[in-house]
């Protein structure tokens, strides 16, 4: 056995910086992951076939490829064409809230669909227009239901976010492996590592069932 963690101690304020890094373009990549998401999963119930199309195509090609290769093409790719560079962080930001959109939409439409017809029903026949229906009636019962799904969706985010130090952005996963490198140790780095997501995973459920509780007392 060949651990000494006393090595790794000056190294730790480093490592933990990354743990706002992590949570700054995971907390972007989940709202602009939910805004899109909800806008393809009206979409998809829409009657207009071309949007129905767009949005399935959409949902097609980001959740039919891996997000790293997505990743790569909007920070490695994408300059060749444009002659811009594009930092780390917008790059990382970008692709995970596009492909998060992906899974959101699925969710957030099988959610829509999961709310009572009748509920439909009754708005329409009292006159309810259509924008007032989905954001007052529809959408609000819908977000009760899927919220462990949506949680779901925000703790894989978390962990994938790990992607985003093949880019070079420092969040916690490059610093572990930089110090790593540095000490030639990588056993206790990672090993910190790994505590500090399963925390912030830890945490995120422990919001998400909060929230669950408060959304069902409201009923
Ligand atoms: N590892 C999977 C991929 O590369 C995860 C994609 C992200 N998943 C998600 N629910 N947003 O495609």
């Amino acid at each position: 056995m060949n651990l000494d963690f006393s090595q790794i101690v000056p190294y730790i304020p480093f490592i933990l910086k990354g743990i706002g890094a992590t949570l700054q373009f995971v907390s972007v990549s989940i709202i602009i992951g939910l805004f899109l998401g909800i806008i393809l999963a009206l979409f998809k119930i829409m009657k207009k076939p071309i949007l129905r199309w767009f949005a399935d195509a959409y949902t097609s090609i980001f959740r039919g490829t891996p997000l790293i290769l997505q990743l790569w093409i909007i920070y490695f790719a994408v300059p060749q064409l444009s002659g811009y560079d594009i930092s780390a962080f917008l790059s990382a930001v970008l692709a995970f809230g596009l492909n998060s959109a992906a899974y959101v939409s699925e969710i957030i439409r099988a959610g829509i669909l999961a709310v009572d017809k009748g509920q439909t029903e009754a708005a329409e026949a009292l006159g309810v227009p259509y924008k007032s229906m989905m954001a007052n009636i529809i959408l609000p019962q819908a977000i009760k239901n899927i919220l462990p799904a949506l949680m779901n969706e925000f703790i894989t985010l978390t962990k994938e976010s790990a992607l985003v130090a093949t880019i070079g952005y420092l969040d916690l996963m490059r610093r572990a492996q930089i110090v790593g490198a540095d000490l030639y140790r990588n056993f206790e780095p990672l090993l910190i590592a790994g505590v500090i997501y399963w925390v912030m995973v830890f945490v995120l459920t422990k919001i998400g069932r909060m929230l669950e509780r408060r959304l069902r007392k409201s009923d």
